[in-house]
């Protein structure tokens, strides 16, 4: 019994407006990979970290997470987030065949504190078959239409900003991504996943209940200039 955990860090995160794929920017001398991978790690309930790369970045981040020995992975990206959630997924089961917990965390949440990594394993060793982080809604939410109209306002209360690491029994989200076809060697090229902006909507659809836990605020996705300049006061004394 253990427990994986799949970063996909392929994107470019354009909307941070840096010379460097996102996980690769540093913040206090380590990029955000670094830090998301040794709070993982750090948690002491992950065996095995596998870290999807832009392709053209692959030597550039084994070389980053290298102190990390045996214990973390690098593979290629695929073109979506979902893509390389499912590659980093299928080498992690084959690393660790016997994982029955697998935790999907974005390496731009680089920040999550260790206690939020053990309660979302603590609750799939529980019984839970998927499970999320989740904050309440400060902010009045609205939908719009495509012109940018109101068209409702759903009710705050019942609304939650959802972070990772997410965790999922290891053969559901097995299931959510049909990686029993893509480990056919023969089936080729691996099909694009359906568009999910995170792992336990994929789930979801499967009809399974996702539970959720108390996320932190430091769990927060390093997205904007605004999120790096928070990121830096964050660990001012405290690298990675
Ligand atoms: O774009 P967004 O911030 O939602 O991306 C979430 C995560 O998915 C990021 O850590 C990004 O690096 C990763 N990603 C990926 N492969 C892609 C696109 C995004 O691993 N092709």
């Amino acid at each position: 019994m253990s427990v994986i955990a799949v970063v996909p860090a392929a994107g470019r995160g354009e909307r941070l407006g840096a010379q460097v794929p996102k996980a690769l920017v540093e913040v206090a001398g380590e990029p955000l990979l670094v830090h998301a991978v040794h709070g993982l790690l750090a948690a002491g309930c992950v065996d095995h970290v596998v870290v999807a790369a832009p392709a053209a970045e692959v030597e550039v981040v084994t070389m980053a997470v290298r102190r990390f020995e045996a214990r973390v992975s690098v593979v290629v990206g695929g073109a979506e987030r979902g893509d390389s959630v499912r590659l980093a997924l299928r080498a992690g089961l084959r690393t660790l065949p016997d994982a029955d917990v697998v935790l999907v965390h974005d390496a731009a949440r680089a920040f999550t504190p260790v206690e939020v990594v053990r309660s979302v394993v603590d609750a799939v060793r529980a019984g839970s078959a998927a499970v999320v982080p989740v904050l309440p809604v400060s902010d009045t939410v609205k939908q719009v239409d495509e012109t940018g109209r109101v068209v409702a306002t759903p009710e705050r209360a019942a609304l939650r900003i959802v972070q990772t690491p997410q965790a999922f029994a290891a053969a559901v989200l097995r299931r959510a991504y049909d990686i029993l076809a893509a480990d056919d060697e023969s089936a080729s090229p691996v099909a694009s996943v359906p568009q999910a902006t995170d792992d336990a909507g994929l789930v979801e659809r499967l009809g399974v209940p996702v539970r959720t836990v108390p996320g932190h605020a430091h769990a927060f996705k390093v997205t904007t200039p605004f999120d790096l300049a928070l990121a830096d006061a964050l660990l001012v004394g405290h690298p990675a």
